[in-house]
């Protein structure tokens, strides 16, 4: 039996929790993240990437040519000249791409690391970025491992980019004229005349030279394969007044056999000078690098070990225990602003994205949901809905793409309902109530509490009600493309409904726990979901959507779009439809859509243009949301099945988009250790490949799938409950919880079918499947569970 995660490419190494990539030549560059929400930024297995502050379109630190021919560069690099024989490599195989003797890259959570070995001289490139420091380290280690005594120059690769990195894209003669580059004391510093920030480079060792302007350590008409510093062995020790920055540091390397040498490059930006300097000054401390990546592990270890599991299947634990929450607290940190797909030059954060990011993420990191969801209710309007995207260092809001169509309406019906569902999450992981009485201001005025945000945020969606009694659509629902109101003001969101129902019935829950009146939040449910029922059922599923003229989409009657994913899983999650429609929408979902590698998000796809649906029908025939399959939305189907009892089929939708079981990298192309937003889809003719992987609310939901319904282990306001949905083929699983500062040492064993759950709590049966809260003090409570009809 292979390991779990083997490729072609790599492999997954579970006692490291690191996936290794073992050759350069991925099929795309296979990324990793540094830095966690303030300083930070991306890096391939070739070390390709970019970085920057908090801000990757404000305040951008390094350059990166998307798309460009050579893929994936520039990047983080240090190129080797073996000054008796002229030769130079990369260890990274990237820019120059001289074969090696030896590769491997580790990514790991927070860190890359990358080794290659060239005629016996052994490099280690680690990359990395201290907690809370506004800087990067790379740190090279260099050995001989040889017999005869090696002389070396190492000349470090990176392109400085102006903070704007808009401007720096599109302006070209304004902003390099206006950014100079220049070196003090080892240091390279990168800024304007009129901005005090500061972009800086440097190292621990005294180097022997720099470079400081492109096109003089280039050259002319060459290329990051063969710059002319390089292969003339001699940095140009000149300032660069204007133009390209780059960070180029030369050092003189004599290695006796043996003998190891150590480099940290420090790369960042600061509010001035002074403030580099005080960066830079950090690392050089002894032992500084070391205890700062300690701290990067022990920090990742800690949010990790606050769900662990053990199960019968490897991938499954693989994922849940590691690489699945690492994507959720990146995912959180950058929502879908900056990856290789994404070029953090556009969109900024998304209100609905990031709101679906806490969910995978609270129960480790519940004051980052805090701060987050915080933030979101910040970009609220006072009629209750929200902005759909915003820039998270300047605060500024916007509308998305709904703006390229002013006629229309301009925002999302989900984006507020999210928040609510968000919000009532957070509470329930954390009992954190007076978050409730919390003021925060809206984008257009007063500040209210919470509570009241919450309550216009389901106002508006009630005002905002069509025909049928359903939810106006607004621009777009979840699915960005589906853009059915042409301005008549008409068009409704079936799926839209379901969610609305959702919202409420956890507000209910909630105000039920605190005191307050809930029955007008279920009476509002009550009433969207008999609408549903009464004008949305289409024999066999639930009609998508209604446009403009009242027409349901996603029905049997038309042409393309037949059938539609979305409301037949949220129907379940909804809690909208009798159990026999239930049954019958999930099995008309799996009959009409379901393929071997995920559940495609409709059928038949759009072919050509359609005016009626506008964005969806922009995308060719299986790819996105034209009948691609979108893995978050299959991720709701694993929810939506494992809540209706349908356990098999939530673990085999669950496998089926698990990239960790994707062997076929070449078919797959993306990374295996993270999920992929979109696989395309089986009327595609490059089915099965996956795009946009990383930064997608597939992480956060596949989390909830495989913890809080797969396991069955979810929060409730009053204890922890335990109501597995487990496949046939496991006798039980072990975990691990942290819920309210209380260890859970949790024992599921399967000792007949069905899903009925009898509960001892520390030795002494308890009733139901929730385990109450213990007294104050305890703070390691055990719990076996008995699964038997
Ligand atoms: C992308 C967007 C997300 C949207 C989804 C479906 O993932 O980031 O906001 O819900 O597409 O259209």
């Amino acid at each position: 039996m292979t390991a779990v995660g083997s490729t072609p490419y790599g492999w997954f190494d579970e006692s490291a929790r690191e996936y290794v990539v073992t050759r350069p030549d991925t099929p795309t560059p296979w990324i990793n993240y540094i830095g966690e929400g303030g300083y930070g930024g991306i890096v391939s297995n070739t070390g390709g990437g970019y970085s920057f502050d908090r801000d990757p379109r404000n305040r951008r630190v390094s350059r990166y040519r998307y798309n460009a021919i050579p893929a994936d560069q520039p990047g983080r690099y240090v190129y080797l000249r073996d000054q008796e024989t002229g030769a130079f490599w990369s260890p990274t195989w990237q820019p120059v791409r001289r074969p090696l003797d030896a590769y491997e890259c580790r990514h790991g959570a927070g860190y890359t690391r990358i080794a290659g070995e060239l005629d016996a001289i052994a490099a280690e490139l680690l990359y990395f970025v201290p907690p809370a420091a506004p800087c990067e380290l790379w740190r090279l280690r260099l050995r001989n491992a040889g017999v005869r005594p090696r002389r070396l120059r190492s000349f470090s690769y990176v392109e400085l980019s102006y903070p704007d990195a808009l401007a720096d894209q599109q302006n070209l003669d304004w902003a390099q004229h206006i950014f100079r580059t220049r070196h003090e004391d080892g240091t390279l510093l990168a800024c304007t005349e009129f901005r005090p920030d500061t972009t800086f480079f440097s190292s621990s060792a005294e180097p022997v030279g720099f470079d400081a302007d492109r096109e003089r350590f280039v050259g002319r008409w060459r290329d990051l394969a063969d710059p002319i510093a390089v292969e003339l062995g001699e940095p140009s020790n000149e300032d660069s007044p204007r133009g390209n920055g780059i960070g180029s540091l030369c050092h003189e390397l004599e290695l006796a056999p043996g003998e190891e040498r150590e480099i940290v490059y420090v790369l960042g930006i600061a509010g001035d000078a002074d403030g580099a300097a005080r960066a830079v000054a950090a690392y050089r401390e002894p032992g500084a690098v070391d205890a700062a990546f300690a701290a990067l592990r022990a920090d990742w270890d800690a949010y990790l070990a606050r769900f662990v599991v053990a199960t019968p299947d490897p991938a499954f634990d693989a994922m849940v225990d590691g690489w699945n929450p690492i994507q959720c607290r990146t995912t959180l940190h950058w929502s879908r602003f900056a990856s290789a797909y994404e070029t953090g030059l556009g969109r900024g954060m998304g209100t609905r994205d990031s709101a679906q990011d806490t969910l995978g993420t609270v129960h480790a990191a519940p004051e980052r949901a805090h701060e987050t969801l915080t933030r979101l209710w910040r970009l609220q309007f006072l009629d209750g809905h929200a902005w759909h995207q915003f820039f998270p260092l300047t605060g500024e809001g916007s509308v998305g793409h709904a703006a390229e169509r002013p006629a229309w309406p301009q925002w999302f019906c989900d984006d507020h309902l999210w928040l609510v569902i968000a919000t009532c999450a957070y509470l329930r992981e954390t009992g954190h109530a007076a978050y409730l009485e919390q003021r925060v201001p809206y984008e257009d005025g007063v500040e209210e509490t919470i509570w009241e945000h919450m309550l216009r945020a389901i106002e508006f969606t009630r005002a905002h009600r069509g025909p049928h009694g359903l939810p106006r659509i607004g621009f777009a629902d979840w699915d960005d493309t589906l853009n059915l109101d042409h301005g008549s003001g008409r068009a409704e969101s079936v799926w839209c409904a379901m969610q609305l129902c959702r919202a409420l019935l956890d507000l209910a829950e909630l105000a039920g726990e605190l005191g307050r009146e809930a029955e007008g939040f279920r009476a509002l449910a009550r009433e969207t979901a008999a609408a549903v029922e009464e004008h949305c059922w289409d024999g066999a599923w639930y009609a998508r959507a209604f446009d403009d003229d009242g027409r349901p989409v996603g029905v049997a009657a038309e042409e393309r779009h037949r059938i539609n994913m979305n409301p037949q899983t949220w129907c379940v999650i909804g809690e909208t439809a009798p159990s026999e429609r239930a049954e019958r929408a999930l099995r008309s979902m799996e009959e009409h859509l379901g393929t071997e590698l995920g559940i495609a998000l409709l059928d038949p796809p759009y072919d050509g243009g359609d005016e009626r649906v506008a964005g969806t029908a922009t995308y060719p025939p299986g790819a996105k949301e034209n009948g691609g399959i979108f893995c978050h939305a299959n991720a709701w189907a694993v929810v939506a099945a494992a809540k209706h009892g349908w356990n098999d089929a939530a673990y085999d939708w669950y496998r089926r988009i698990l990239p960790l079981l994707r062997d076929d990298s070449d078919r797959y192309l993306v990374e295996p250790y993270v999920y992929c937003q979109n696989v395309c889809g089986p009327t595609h003719p490059q089915f099965g490949m996956g795009r946009n992987a990383w930064l997608t609310g597939t992480a956060s939901w596949t989390y909830v799938a495989a913890t809080q319904w797969i396991l069955g282990i979810r929060p409730t306001y009053r204890g922890l409950r335990i109501a597995p949905a487990l496949p046939s083929a496991w006798d039980g699983f072990t975990a691990r919880r942290l819920f309210r500062g209380v260890a859970y040492e949790i024992a599921v064993e399967r000792a007949g079918p069905g899903n009925a759950v009898s509960l001892e709590v520390d030795g002494v049966a308890v009733a139901g499947d929730v385990v109450p809260l213990p007294p104050p003090g305890r703070d390691r409570v055990s719990i076996r569970a008995t699964i038997a009809s």
